[in-house]
């Protein structure tokens, strides 16, 4: 079979199982933006823009190295400087992704002679990190503590590695973390949270983790994206100093990679300032989370992350379209991106939008995943 062959069988079975992805050029002023993740609105904020513009013309528009040779900027020290006063953990490590947060921090905290065990419901970076660690992980049941109990039962004496998220990214419940951090620490486990819908969003926008006053806890390391909440691009490690010398020397997506752009540091330096002092967005999220949760009928929204279930893949970019050509745009979610299998649309709140379009807008996918149930049933 020749390359050519084989791309067109693939789009083929794509297509007939009606997962098909395209990247389309979606941004349009006149749209009602319920799909994207700036829930703050602050990528667009006159404040980040400024910083972002400040950041490269002092710096330059790439930071022209790995963070260990010259890539070290001012920039990213106070960044780091920003979230540690954001999140209260004593140490942040700034990553060009969240991706490659979770990358590293798994990859570095394990290896030969580690386990990890991994939510069902886990990012697919915190997934792609366990198979690059070549430590052996298993996955435990979604948000289940007494399943992650027994299955670190079975594995006592060895070092294990617990990853979770604290707001899942494409059904939008949270994480019991109370409860896995106490289970984690019951066997010594060490206990990966990512954040990356957490932050910005949670508590009064510091994180679930901050919020449940877990902040510098030794046996917790939290993962985040600036990419989200703060509207910029990159990602982070929070912990405690060790931790940070430990992946300064060892995360290889850390190490052999060109530090996070100035502008992009700069912008979610300035983010952090804000969320840190206007707790207010955060709970703008909250209420429109509420007005998208009671006119969609979701009892499971702990953020700005909802998700409508809907009866397969083609309904769900059916449904989709006719939500975009109504003016609001919604995600997508299908197989394989789905961790439970079902095909949905993600619906995100933002602070941004007011009130009474955030609940007319709501109101139209319920009439849409209505009439998809009703004609499927
Ligand atoms: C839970 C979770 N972790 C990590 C990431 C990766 O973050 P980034 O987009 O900054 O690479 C995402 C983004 O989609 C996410 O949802």
């Amino acid at each position: 079979m020749t390359w050519d062959q084989w791309l067109a069988e693939r789009a083929g079975l794509r297509h007939e199982r009606g997962v098909d992805r395209i990247d389309p050029v979606l941004r349009d002023d006149s749209m009602i933006d319920l799909a994207s993740n700036d829930y703050l609105g602050l990528a667009r904020d006159a404040r980040v823009v400024e910083a972002a513009v400040a950041a490269t013309e002092r710096y330059g528009a790439g930071a022209g190295a790995s963070r260990l040779v010259t890539g070290t900027l001012p920039v990213h020290r106070e960044l780091e400087s920003a979230l540690c006063e954001l999140t209260e953990w004593p140490a942040a490590l700034a990553f060009s992704s969240g991706y490659t947060a979770n990358l590293g921090a798994v990859t570095a905290l394990t290896g030969r002679g580690a386990h990890i065990l991994l939510d069902a419901h886990a990012h697919a970076s915190l997934h792609d990190a366990a198979r690059m660690s070549r430590s052996p992980y298993d996955v435990f049941a979604h948000n289940d503590p007494a399943d992650l109990d027994a299955r670190l039962r079975r594995l006592d004496g060895a070092r294990v590695l617990v990853a979770v998220e604290s707001i899942y990214s494409v059904l939008g419940d949270a994480a019991p973390l109370a409860e896995l951090h106490a289970v984690c620490r019951r066997h010594d486990a060490l206990l990966l949270v990512d954040e990356a819908h957490g932050i910005g969003v949670a508590g009064d926008g510091g994180g679930r983790v901050r919020a449940l006053g877990l902040a510098g806890a030794t046996d917790l390391v939290v993962t985040v994206t600036l990419s989200k909440s703060l509207g910029a691009q990159g990602g982070a490690v929070l912990s405690g100093r060790p931790m940070r010398d430990h992946l300064v020397n060892s995360a290889r997506s850390f190490i052999f990679d060109t530090g996070l752009a100035p502008a992009a540091a700069g912008a979610a330096t300035e983010a952090a300032r804000i969320i840190a002092t206007r707790p207010a967005l955060a709970e703008a999220v909250h209420v429109r989370a509420a007005v998208i949760a009671e006119q969609c009928g979701i009892t499971s929204a702990a953020g700005a992350v909802q998700s409508v279930p809907m009866p397969g893949p083609l309904e769900a970019v059916a449904a989709r379209e006719e939500l975009r050509s109504a003016g609001v745009l919604v995600g997508c979610f299908r197989p394989p991106s789905v961790p439970d299998g079902v095909s949905r649309l993600r619906i995100t709140a933002r602070a941004d939008l007011p009130l009474d379009v955030v609940g007319s807008a709501a109101a139209r996918v319920r009439a849409v995943s209505a009439r998809t149930e009703r004609v499927m049933t």
